[in-house]
């Protein structure tokens, strides 16, 4: 069968064949089953003719470059890594003394009121158990294991780095040398500015659609908005996007290409409970919520009892690391309850789209022939349109 043909500047910038990319997706669920994009996802899709990318942020350095190592002997195409280098991980500074103990940085009455949200949604409260090394000395304060993640992704010399949050100048220059091309996400136009500044290859501007952090901005109103304030620095739309007609929605716009996560969710390679799958399809366009709950930055999810309390009890979340050290005893409890229903399920609002689980290959080649009707055809049939001369 003859391959659709739908190519913009993007694939001439990575070398892939369709104008798609899957979201560096990291871990859901409380962590336990590593990241969602991982080897045979990140294959499937560059196998396909887009660019699979791993969700980095789930991974230690080391467990990182294995990684990396899978995805090259499952494909010779190109493909990416993301990382989260968020700038106020553990509360902000980039140098300074962390405490013996992490968790005294959580205000007291933090805790207590996290065993009232627990105690509403019936969860008996456990302490989860605590590993040695913690009681220890102090330790450095970093940016948490972005540093060495970071190394990985230069000593590798991966075609594509994506930078979910924070920045990537501290790196930039060596990542130029060696060939990699940074996209790097934002949710507004004043961040775009910041990375398309420091020297991005292309500004990811995701909308408040999307699945996992987001920001406040829609997809519909804030590409146009990052196109014209970053030109000739190209734009790869993304939040909400998950089949044809978003993709070509996002190229009328003037973005050279789409970044997707939410539709590869439900991806038969998507390392992902199967329970958070069903819970995708299940999901309308209504059963999504932002949250600071699970990670202290503004995330959506598939909603849950859990994160209805936890919004309605006005706790005030704590920075990126440390809301993650608040919320242990929290998700432990609800493990141990049996309630993997309240763990973090990140997903967009284009859930509601989602119908079954099958291959990426599939969902790939569905979105980019859909995108390929509409541009090339369907439109002409059903607007008429001519620009004054
Ligand atoms: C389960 C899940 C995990 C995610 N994890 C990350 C991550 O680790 N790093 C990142 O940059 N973005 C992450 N994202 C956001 C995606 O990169 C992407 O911007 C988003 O999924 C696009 O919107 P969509 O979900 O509507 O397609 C995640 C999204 C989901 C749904």
């Amino acid at each position: 069968m003859p391959r659709p043909v739908l190519r913009t500047s993007l694939c001439d910038m990575l070398g892939i064949e369709y104008p798609v990319i899957l979201a560096g997706m990291g871990p859901v669920a409380g962590g336990i089953s590593g990241p969602v994009a991982t080897a045979p996802l990140v294959a499937a899709v560059s196998n396909a003719g887009g660019l699979g990318v791993i969700g980095g942020a789930g991974f230690g350095a080391e467990r990182l470059r294995e990684e990396i190592n899978t995805v090259r002997s499952m494909t010779d195409k190109p493909f990416g890594v993301d990382l989260l280098l968020p700038s106020n991980f553990m509360g902000g500074a980039a140098s300074g003394e962390m405490p013996p103990d992490p968790r005294d940085l959580i205000p007291k009455e933090t805790y207590e009121g996290l065993k009232r949200v627990a105690e509403e949604v019936g969860i008996p409260w456990q302490q989860a158990p605590r590993p040695a090394s913690t009681a220890t000395a102090p330790r450095r304060r970093s940016g948490g294991m972005s540093d060495e993640q970071m190394e990985v992704v230069i000593e590798e010399k991966v075609a594509v780095f994506a930078s979910g949050l924070g920045s990537p100048a501290p790196w930039m220059e060596r990542l130029k040398a060696n060939g990699t091309k940074v996209l790097s996400l934002v949710g507004n136009v004043k961040n775009a500015k910041r990375v398309a500044g420091i020297g991005a290859d292309a500004v990811v501007a995701q909308g408040t659609e999307a699945g996992g952090h987001t920001g406040r901005i829609a997809t519909m109103a804030l590409v146009p908005q990052v196109i014209d304030a970053v030109s000739p620095t190209p734009v790869i739309a993304a939040g909400g996007i998950a089949d044809g007609r978003g993709l070509a929605a996002s190229l009328a716009m003037g973005a050279i290409g789409v970044w997707c996560g939410t539709a590869f969710l439900v991806s038969e390679e998507a390392n992902q409970p199967e329970m958070q799958k069903q819970r995708v399809l299940a999901a309308t366009d209504e059963d999504t919520k932002i949250t600071r709950l699970y990670s202290g930055k503004t995330m959506r999810n598939i909603t849950n009892p859990l994160i209805e309390a936890y919004e309605a009890s006005g706790i005030k979340a704590l920075p990126m690391g440390i809301q993650g050290m608040l919320i242990q005893d929290l998700i432990y409890s609800a493990r141990q309850a049996g309630r993997e229903d309240l763990l973090m399920n990140a997903a967009g609002q284009a859930s509601g789209m989602l119908k079954n689980i099958r291959p990426a290959a599939s969902i790939l080649h569905d979105m980019v022939n859909e995108a390929a009707a509409i541009l090339g055809r369907d439109l002409q049939q059903r607007v008429t349109a001519v620009p004054e001369a």
